[in-house]
């Protein structure tokens, strides 16, 4: 290794440098080697000092919070407690009864969700389609519900096979007096899926 290299390896802060002569013998010659000292980075002016301290990422406690709140999923319910239990059933497509003990405040559509039954509920519960689409059994049962809102019934006016006795199933919530509840699931919905035709 050469000297100047060596030296400049040793001392932090230099670097070398190297040009060639321009004259016609020595043109392609390296004629000499210097080390030449670096200056120091300068240091940030007053405005750029102001902008960093300004920047709302500059200090851990003004960084955006991570945020830990519960998952919310559907088709997620909670078994019910001892002695609480509520019964609805749900008979299929195929005519298959499905009786199901099930809590207070559940909704249909996650009932169904929750015990594999095909209710597709496309909009998430937000009451914006109508795949969650039952028939109510029972016209006592069907009078024990609060009235469906504007936008349930616009949703309805769009169901497959609407009924007099249809509801949303994520608009239903179980109650006391829902306890014993039949609902039937239509043969198909407007989200039409292969097995609507089987
Ligand atoms: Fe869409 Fe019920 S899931 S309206």
């Amino acid at each position: 290794m050469s000297t100047p290299r060596l030296f400049a390896q040793t001392l932090p802060g230099l670097r070398l440098t190297s040009k060639r002569t321009a004259g016609p013998i020595a043109r392609h010659m390296r004629c000499y080697t210097k080390a030449t000292a670096v200056p120091p980075p300068a240091a940030p002016s007053r405005s750029a000092q102001i902008s960093v301290r300004r920047s709302p990422w500059s200090t851990p406690l003004q960084r955006r919070a991570f945020s830990a709140s519960a998952t919310v999923s559907h088709g997620h319910v909670e078994p019910p407690k001892p002695g609480e239990e509520l019964y609805v059933t749900f008979i299929d497509k195929e005519g298959v009864e499905h009786k199901i003990a099930v809590s207070k405040g559940d909704n249909l559509l996650d009932i169904a969700q929750a015990n594999d039954l095909e209710m597709e509920g496309a909009c998430g519960g937000s009451c914006a389609c109508s795949t969650c689409h039952v028939i109510v059994l029972d016209q006592d049962y069907y009078d024990k519900m609060p009235e469906p809102d504007d936008d349930e019934n616009d949703m309805l006016d769009l169901a497959f096979g609407l009924q007099e006795t249809s509801r949303l199933g994520c608009q239903v919530v179980m109650k006391p007096e829902l306890d014993g509840l039949r609902v039937k699931l239509p043969s198909m919905t407007r989200n039409l899926q292969s097995s609507d035709f089987k």
